[in-house]
């Protein structure tokens, strides 16, 4: 059966490339939106040009540009969409819209896969303010393709390690700490932590699975099924050093909210429902979702042992 072709949207940026150099790397002929807004951002020409030599084609089109969406999504079988959306990043999650309509209108799509890659935010229906909108908007962007009947795939990726791992799940830096660790709560609520090259690895092994059609594929591979105590053992086995934990009461915790701008008060409120709440754990997968490393025993995806050891004498 010949492989799919793949549109990614969003291809330049920090889940995007993992995507198109999944697709590359499965085989798939692989297409990334060319937009024209990137003007003189050097890095992304770079990147681009860098995917073009690898096998990758470069498809012009714009989100001020209905047309040029339609006859994008026109070319390929699946659509990728990493659009942006980490409030001290950039968040766009919305002009997803747009992209729906051009996939509506083209009628030709296979497989959507919007910008999740995160929280599953069906279940975030009682998160707390201001950091629910990132759930209420993805959950926007699902009722659009939902009523627009395009075949979809959902992917709830949990904890990216770059943001969560590195850092011992500590807020506002991306480095492991020197001496002294906040621990929240007791510490032991059990969290999902993936590479992201894993997590587009697969991604891109669902877009032609029949058993991933319609469905939430959630990333729960259960070597990476660890509570922040457990993650910060395996630092210290790693250094050999203990640190000095401090736990941060949820109450303790949530005050943080008073006085911090909003960027942080997206990031607390999600860390609270992670880790305090335990969201991306405290449900079975129904049948409407699948778990990744059941349908694809295949991938040997990184443990977070090894993730760590690249953070060593950093
Ligand atoms: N689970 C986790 O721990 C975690 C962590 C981070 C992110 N995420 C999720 O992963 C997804 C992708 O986030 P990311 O950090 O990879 O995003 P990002 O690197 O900040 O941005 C991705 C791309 O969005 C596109 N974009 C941004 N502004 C745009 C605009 N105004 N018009 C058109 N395109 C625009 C750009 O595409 P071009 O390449 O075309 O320029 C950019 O490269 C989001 O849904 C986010 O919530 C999850």
């Amino acid at each position: 059966m010949a492989k799919s072709r793949i549109l990614v949207v969003g291809g330049t940026g920090y889940m995007g490339r993992r995507f198109v150099k999944a697709s590359l790397a499965e085989g798939h002929p692989t297409y990334i939106l060319r937009r024209p807004e990137i003007g003189l951002d050097i890095d992304k020409l770079q990147l681009l040009l860098e995917f073009k030599r690898q096998g990758a084609r470069l498809i012009d089109g714009s989100f001020s540009d209905h047309r040029s969406l339609v006859e994008a999504v026109k070319l390929v079988d699946v659509v990728i969409c990493a659009m942006s959306g980490v409030h001290f990043r950039s968040h766009n999650l919305l002009l997803q819209l747009k992209l729906v309509r051009a996939i509506e209108e083209a009628g030709n799509i296979k497989r959507f896969l919007p910008s999740e890659f995160g929280i599953d935010p069906a279940r975030m229906e009682n998160a707390l303010e201001p950091g629910r909108v990132t759930f209420d908007e993805k959950m926007t962007v699902r009722k659009a393709i939902q009523e627009a009947n395009i075949p979809h795939t959902y992917v709830s990726a949990n904890c990216f390690a770059g943001y969560f791992v590195g850092n011992l799940c500590q807020m506002g830096t991306l480095l492991p700490p020197k001496h002294k660790v906040n621990i929240y709560g007791d510490g032991n609520v059990k969290v999902v932590f993936m590479d992201e090259d894993d997590v587009a690895t697969y991604t891109i092994k669902s877009i032609d699975d029949p058993r991933t059609l319609n469905k939430t594929l959630y990333l729960r591979p259960p070597e990476n099924v660890l509570s922040q105590s457990e993650l910060v053992e395996k630092w210290e086995k790693l250094t050999g050093k203990t640190l000095e934990k401090i736990s941060i009461p949820g109450e303790d915790f949530l005050a943080l909210l008073k006085g911090a701008d909003f960027a942080e008060q997206v990031g607390i409120g999600h860390f609270y429902h992670i880790f305090y709440e335990g969201c991306l754990t405290n449900f079975e997968i129904g049948e409407n979702g699948e778990e990744a490393s059941k349908l694809y025993p295949e991938v040997e995806y990184t443990r977070m042992h090894e993730y760590l050891n690249r953070y060593l004498d950093f």
